[in-house]
């Protein structure tokens, strides 16, 4: 019997003319990217014709499955603790600016007795990545082997890593999108998602599905049907799956970069940071806590009583951080400062976002470097009163003639008035 064979032209000219790409036709081509026998340039243009084409649900699911098997899967449920199995929990977000969630809420979860596989990203087109902010962090290292990530696991409840052999091929595609506009399509951000996380051996899952000018998808409509596909696929495979929807139309709070996120999370650790930052921090811990049975416990509790700053040290150092050196902070410095007196009205999480990735904190080559120092700090929140002639926003960089590519991206994107915006719920809705 001759086995059909595909070629790379043929599967992107089904999806360029709007086809449903077979099982068999999504194992190939992931398979084949995965091992370079499938180019760069046939992936993006693969890419390009789903960021346009779309997929169907069965797609989506078997792709994400593809991905899965591009690599290790990890089994952790034989960890046990006062001889009971740990309870294996993490959380994901699809993306957003300022979104440090991550670095506060681990070790919270940890202070709550959950212990955290976090398989964590790096940048992705305008949005800000884990890694790229831990790594900020002297001497901080993700990338951890299976056994050391099951040490850390067993001793101190957590880990937090770069994907490695987890799901190569979305590290391949994922690397790829941010570089070819292709970022803001529903079933590769499902199946990227995905794929890593059913990876990486939790039993529950908590999304953290973005919604707004920030987000990668921009509509409502659009953001729930990105969670609730996110909660099939999880289901599926029998994790305990549940998505909050909140809101990215504004920055989360008022840092956003690499290194002044870390620092803004380590102020949330000390019980203070911004009420936002805290208010998705404890939100998201009580949905984790709530999927793995861990009830009497109060998440805020571990902000207030510094057990979650420990957890934090115990993480950083598992991964030979050393929070005693200074964090980085760029070398340039310019203002924006207000021309009038009033109220700050709505600041576009896509401008500051896209201001951070012109001053260097993001890529535009595929594994380029990012500057730790490079961000925003923004002075005056929506709603907050302005005074004429203060600093609104400060921009750091090393690299002083990225400024005005910075400055006018930020253009346009906030404004000071008479009277305070109208104010939005951060969580929206949680969908199960
Ligand atoms: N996070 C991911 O892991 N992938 C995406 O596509 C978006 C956010």
């Amino acid at each position: 019997m001759t086995q059909f064979t595909f070629d790379a032209p043929t599967v992107i000219r089904i999806k360029r003319d709007g086809g449903v790409l077979s099982d068999a036709a999504i194992d190939w081509v992931i398979d084949g990217y995965t091992r370079g026998l499938v180019h760069d340039e046939q992936m993006s243009a693969l890419l390009m014709a789903i960021f346009l084409r779309g997929m169907t649900p069965g797609e989506i699911s078997r792709w994400t499955a593809a991905m899965i098997d591009s690599g290790e899967r990890f089994d952790f449920s034989d960890l046990r603790r006062d001889g009971k199995p740990l309870r294996l929990v993490d959380k994901h977000s699809t993306g957003g600016v300022g979104d440090k969630i991550t670095i506060p809420l681990v070790p919270v979860v940890m202070a709550c007795g959950a212990a955290v596989p976090q398989a964590a990203g790096r940048g992705l087109g305008h949005t800000g990545g884990t890694l790229d902010k831990l790594e900020a962090i002297a001497g901080f290292t993700a990338e951890l082997s299976k056994d050391r990530i099951r040490q850390q696991l067993q001793g101190i409840g957590a880990a937090v890593f770069a994907a490695g052999d987890l799901a190569p091929a979305d590290r391949k595609i994922y690397a790829l999108r941010d570089v070819t506009a292709t970022t803001e399509s529903l079933p590769l951000i499902a199946s990227s998602v995905m794929s890593k996380k059913l990876a990486e051996g939790a039993r529950a899952l908590v999304l953290d599905t973005k919604v707004g000018r920030g987000a990668f998808l921009t509509s409502e409509a659009e953001a729930r049907e990105l969670a609730a596909t996110m909660v099939e696929l999880g289901r599926a495979q029998g994790i305990d799956t549940r998505a909050l929807l909140t809101d990215m139309d504004q920055p989360l709070g008022s840092a956003v970069g690499n290194a002044i996120e870390i620092a803004e999370s380590l102020d949330v650790l000390a019980g203070g940071g911004p009420a936002d930052v805290v208010e998705l921090t404890l939100a998201l811990a009580r949905e984790m806590l709530d999927a793995v049975g861990i009830d009497g416990v109060d998440p805020a509790q571990t902000l207030r009583d510094g057990t979650a700053m420990d957890r934090f040290r115990d993480l950083v150092g598992a991964q030979g951080g050393d929070l005693l050196q200074p964090l980085p902070v760029g070398a340039h410095a310019e203002t924006v400062t207000a021309s009038r007196s009033g109220t700050m009205g709505d600041i576009d999480a896509m401008a500051v976002g896209m201001a951070v990735w012109r001053l260097g904190a993001g890529r535009s080559t595929p594994g380029g470097q990012v500057q730790f120092g490079a961000g925003v700090r923004i002075h005056r929140r929506s709603g907050e009163p302005v005074v004429a002639g203060e600093t609104l926003f400060t921009f750091y960089t090393d690299t002083p003639e990225r400024f005005d590519g910075a400055m006018a991206e930020l253009d346009g994107g906030w404004a000071v008035g008479d009277a305070a915006p109208a104010p939005r719920p951060l969580i929206i809705d949680r969908i199960t």
